[in-house]
C-alpha cells in the first residue's frame, strides 16, 4: 500500500481502509467487540499510520487533536478540548462510577530512521515512543464501549498532550478536572522488549522519578598559565561531573537506585584561555518516591561543598519532574483480569520497574490506577528501544490494546467496591 492510501482525512470524506492486521484475541468476545474489530480495525490502523506520518511535539498537537475530535464527533461522543488548545477529554456512558483511560498523543524531536512506508513526513519529529498506538487503542476502546451498550458506569477518555516535555500535559488534564470522581485510571505504554500479545504488569512503582539538573558556573576568565589569578571554570565543572554522582552513592540509600547522568556540558573555546562560563545539564532518576522528596536539598548541599574551594560562582537549578508511577494493587488486579479475558490466562507477565519516567504518575496522585506495558515486539525483528529513531511497533498491539482496555473497563464496572 502506498503511503498516500493510508492517509485519513480530518473531514467527513470517505475514509480509506488500512492494511489487514491480525486480531490476536479474535473470537474471545464479547461478540460486540469481535464484530467491532472485524469491522473497524482497518480504519483504526489507517488512523494510526496517519498520525505516525504527521507527528507533533508536546503542546503543538493541533492536527492530532482535530483528528481525535473528528472521530469522537462522528461517533456521537461528547468531548471537550483542553484549555491549552491541544488534548481532548471525552466521556461515555452514565452513572456514578468513572473509569479513566489515558493516552498520550505527542511525538519526539527526532528524525525517524525506521524505514516504515508511513514514516514521519515532518522534519525532525517522530512518533518514537509509540504514542500513536496509545491514542489509537484508547480511541478504539472508547468507540467499541460506546457502541456496545454494555456500560454500567462512565468511561472517561483522556487524550493528554505533551507527555515528553517537562512540565508535561498531565497537569493540564488534572487542572481541567479530568481526574475528578475517577475510581480507577488506566494507561498502556508500548514495550519493545515484550512480544506482541503479552502485557507486563506490576504492583507498586513501575517507572522512576525524573528531575532535570542544570548548573551554570561563572568566573572572571583568564590565561591558562595563571589559574591562581582567576577561577578555573572547566576544572570546577569536572569536579561536579565526577564528584556529584559519586557522593550521591554515599549519601543516599543505595536502594533508592539513584541514577545521575550528565547529558550535556559546554565551556570554553581556546586551549589556552580559561572561560568565564560553563554549563552542565543532566537528569537524576530515583526508583523510590521517599528519596525523591529530599533529593533537591541533598544535591544543593553536595554541589555547594564541591564548589566551595574553587572560588567560582554558580547558579544551580533543579527542575522537579515526576514521581514514579505507583500501580495500585486493586487496579492492577483489574488489569490482570482484563488481560486474561482479552487474551487468555498466559498473556500477562511480570514487568520490572523501569528507570524511565512517565507523567501518568501525576494523575495517580489524584486517583488510584495502573499502567501496563503493551508488548510491541514482533518476535523477529530488532528490539529498537523507545525514543530510538529506528523504533517500530507491531500493529497487532493495537487490537490487543483495545481488547485489554475494554475488558479492564468491564472488570472494573462489575468489580464493585474493593
Ligand atoms: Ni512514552
Amino acid at each position: 500500500m502506498s503511503a498516500a492510501e493510508t492517509d485519513t482525512d480530518t473531514s467527513d470524506a470517505v475514509r480509506p481502509v488500512g492494511e489487514a492486521v491480525a486480531d490476536l484475541g479474535a473470537g474471545r468476545g464479547p461478540d460486540w467487540l469481535d464484530d467491532f474489530l472485524a469491522e473497524r480495525l482497518a480504519e483504526l490502523i489507517a488512523l494510526r499510520r496517519d498520525v505516525h506520518r504527521h507527528p507533533e511535539l508536546g503542546f503543538a498537537e493541533h492536527r492530532t487533536t482535530e483528528l481525535i475530535e473528528s472521530w469522537l464527533t462522528r461517533a456521537g461522543i461528547e468531548h471537550r478540548r483542553l484549555p491549552g488548545g491541544t488534548g481532548v477529554i471525552a466521556e461515555i456512558g452514565s452513572g456514578s462510577s468513572v473509569v479513566a483511560l489515558r493516552a498520550d498523543i505527542d511525538g519526539l524531536p527526532l528524525r525517524e530512521t525506521s524505514g516504515l512506508p508511513f514514516s514521519s513526513t515532518i522534519p525532525g519529529t517522530a512518533h518514537a515512543c509509540g504514542h500513536d498506538l496509545h491514542l489509537t487503542a484508547v480511541l478504539g476502546a472508547g468507540l467499541a464501549l460506546h457502541a456496545s451498550g454494555a456500560l454500567t458506569g462512565r468511561v472517561r477518555l483522556l487524550f493528554q498532550p505533551a507527555e515528553e516535555v517537562m512540565p508535561g500535559g498531565a497537569a493540564e488534564v488534572i487542572q481541567a478536572g479530568g481526574l475528578n470522581d475517577v475510581d480507577q485510571a488506566f494507561a498502556l505504554h508500548c514495550e519493545p522488549r515484550t512480544p506482541v500479545g503479552r502485557i507486563g504488569l506490576k504492583v507498586g512503582p513501575i517507572t522512576s522519578t525524573s528531575d532535570l539538573i542544570e548548573l551554570r558556573i561563572t568566573g572572571p576568565g583568564g590565561h591558562t598559565s595563571r589559574p591562581h589569578l582567576t577561577a578555573d571554570v572547566v576544572n570546577a565543572l569536572g569536579t561536579v561531573i565526577t564528584g556529584l554522582p559519586l557522593l550521591l552513592t554515599r549519601r543516599m540509600d543505595p536502594r533508592a537506585g539513584a541514577v545521575l547522568v550528565w547529558g550535556a556540558v559546554q565551556a570554553g573555546d581556546a586551549a589556552n584561555a580559561i572561560p568565564q562560563e560553563g554549563v552542565l545539564r543532566g537528569t537524576l532518576r530515583l526508583m523510590r518516591r521517599e528519596a525523591w522528596d529530599g533529593a533537591e536539598g541533598l544535591i544543593r548541599e553536595l554541589v555547594a561543598g564541591l564548589l566551595a574551594p574553587t572560588s567560582v560562582s554558580y547558579d544551580l537549578r533543579v527542575h522537579r519532574g515526576v514521581p514514579p508511577v505507583e500501580n495500585d494493587a486493586y487496579a492492577t488486579a483489574l488489569l490482570r483480569a482484563g488481560v486474561a479475558a482479552a487474551l487468555g490466562p498466559d498473556a500477562a507477565m511480570d514487568a520490572e520497574q523501569s528507570t524511565g519516567s512517565e507523567d501518568f504518575a501525576e494523575m495517580l496522585e489524584h486517583a488510584p490506577g495502573a499502567l501496563a506495558r503493551l508488548g510491541v515486539w514482533d518476535g523477529v525483528g530488532p528490539q529498537s528501544d523507545l525514543h530510538s529513531a529506528a523504533f517500530t511497533a507491531d500493529e497487532r498491539a493495537i487490537p490487543v490494546g483495545i481488547r485489554v482496555l475494554v475488558q479492564t473497563v468491564l472488570a472494573a464496572q462489575s468489580g464493585g467496591s474493593r
